[in-house]
């Protein structure tokens, strides 16, 4: 089979490395891809979101099976397409890419089908919504619509600061139209937790439950980011707790859905806060997580081709998922500076020492190769992945890893995986 892998990121990376394990894979194609798809793949300068030239070269290279890492190319409607020229492609349709794509749809789902989430209103005049905020008080949050590179969520701690939130996506529209409605949702508090399950429709198969940490300082300090680590499983995701997640959240979501006539196909990400009232939705995500996918997917022990083609086929009923019993913990290594600015283009030294640690596994994102170097070339520059007996020994791996490589301002968080690391036993059970 010719397998095509839509993105850039370390997720691509990741799953490039794991389609490449199958038997049935002949040759692997990324657009773009990054330093480290070139070793696997064969990177194609075109665009995520250039539908239309995707679906033109997919044709032209007579490729069997088109993965999808990002969520712009599913809320474009790539699935559509490619399948309007009736070519096989991993994840959503459009219409159901809009669980991801627009908030309001999202919550509107969640409402419709009585799924536990916070409490909300939506808005598409300023005033209204600054009223609602006045009222309501703070903590609060505050959501664009549309999508915004992860940057489009307001947590506030304060009514002035929701009410700048609110005037930087509607007023001055930092985020263009994803700013013409927004969400206004009551905050929640707890721990969260990642499920990504595939679903072909009919049925669901859950993946390994994942945790990320999102902020960029140690501790859940410092900005947002697009996730500093990851690891898998997540103790907080107990059996129970994925028993809740199923008959609350995943069954009347899907069933509804169906009854509607969308069939959602392709994995699905559930963002939870685990409150004391038990899990709710914070989001949905219509694509494979990213740094969750690097921690999760070492230890998977399946064929991933043939879990997507089943989920494709709508046979998700005949795969069992087998997982190996070590946790994996990935940290992301940054440049300096990131989340906000940052210099590109420092030459990357001793990924080949790193990738020798036993059972690490170096996972590019932003990164190029000249000749036989590497350099950096974006914010995130690469996921090191580590599996270990415990936790504790995955992590120690992972930054063993992480100590042999370099490159001038790099930064990485020390502490992925603390939750699960400090968890009073008796809440693990
Ligand atoms: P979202 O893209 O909607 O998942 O939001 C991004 C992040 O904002 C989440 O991972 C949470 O950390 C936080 N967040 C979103 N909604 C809420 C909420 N209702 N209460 C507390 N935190 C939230
Ligand atoms: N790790 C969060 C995401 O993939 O959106």
């Amino acid at each position: 089979m010719k397998v095509l892998i839509i993105g850039s990121g370390g997720r691509e990376h990741c799953l490039a490395w794991k389609i490449a394990q199958s038997d049935r894979v002949k040759e692997i194609f990324c657009a773009p891809g990054n330093g480290g798809t070139q070793g696997l793949a064969r990177n194609v300068q075109i665009a995520p979101d250039n539908i239309k030239a995707l679906g033109d070269f997919a044709r032209e290279e007579g490729i069997d099976l088109t993965v999808v890492g990002p969520e712009l190319p599913l809320v474009k409607g790539i699935v559509d397409e490619f399948q309007g020229r009736g070519l096989k492609v991993f994840g959503p349709r459009r219409q159901l890419a809009l669980l991801e794509g627009s908030k309001v749809f999202a919550k509107e789902a969640m409402a419709k089908f009585a799924l536990p989430t916070a409490d909300f209103r939506i808005f598409s005049a300023e005033v209204q919504a600054a009223d609602y905020i006045r009222q309501k008080g703070a903590p609060i949050v505050v959501k664009a619509d549309g999508l915004a590179g992860g940057k489009g969520v307001f947590v506030c701690g304060s009514v002035e600061e929701a009410l700048k939130a609110l005037k930087a996506i509607m007023v001055d529209k930092k985020f263009g139209k994803s700013g013409n409605q927004i969400v206004i949702e009551d905050c929640l508090q707890g721990e969260e937790a990642s499920v990504l399950v595939f679903s072909d429709g009919k049925n669901i198969v859950p993946l390994a439950s994942s945790q990320d940490h999102k902020r960029i300082y140690d501790g859940e300090l410092g900005a947002n980011t697009g996730g500093m680590g990851a690891y898998s499983p997540a103790p907080a995701v107990t059996d129970v707790l994925e028993q809740k997640v199923n008959t609350e959240i995943l069954q009347p979501l899907l069933c509804g859905l169906n009854n509607e006539g969308k069939i959602y196909v392709g994995m699905l990400y559930l963002g939870l806060m685990l409150t004391e009232g038990g899990p709710k939705v914070l989001e949905f995500n219509v694509r494979f997580g990213d740094p969750e996918t690097q921690a999760i997917l070492p230890r998977l022990k399946n064929d991933l081709v043939q879990v997507m083609l089943a989920t494709i086929e709508g046979n998700l009923d005949k795969i069992t998922l087998l997982w190996d019993s070590r946790p994996c913990v990935c940290v992301v290594v940054v440049s300096g500076g990131y989340p906000q600015d940052y210099e590109k283009g420092k030459q990357i030294f001793g990924l080949q020492e790193a990738a020798k640690v036993s059972d690490a596994v170096i996972f590019h994102a932003g990164t190029k190769k000249e000749n036989e170097n590497y350099f950096t070339s974006g914010g995130r520059v690469l996921n090191v992945a580590a599996l270990g007996d415990t936790l504790e020994k995955a992590k120690a791996r992972a930054y063993e890893a992480i100590e042999k490589i370099n490159f001038e301002n790099m930064y990485f968080r020390r502490d992925i995986g603390w939750r699960a690391l400090t968890k009073p036993k008796k809440e693990l059970i």
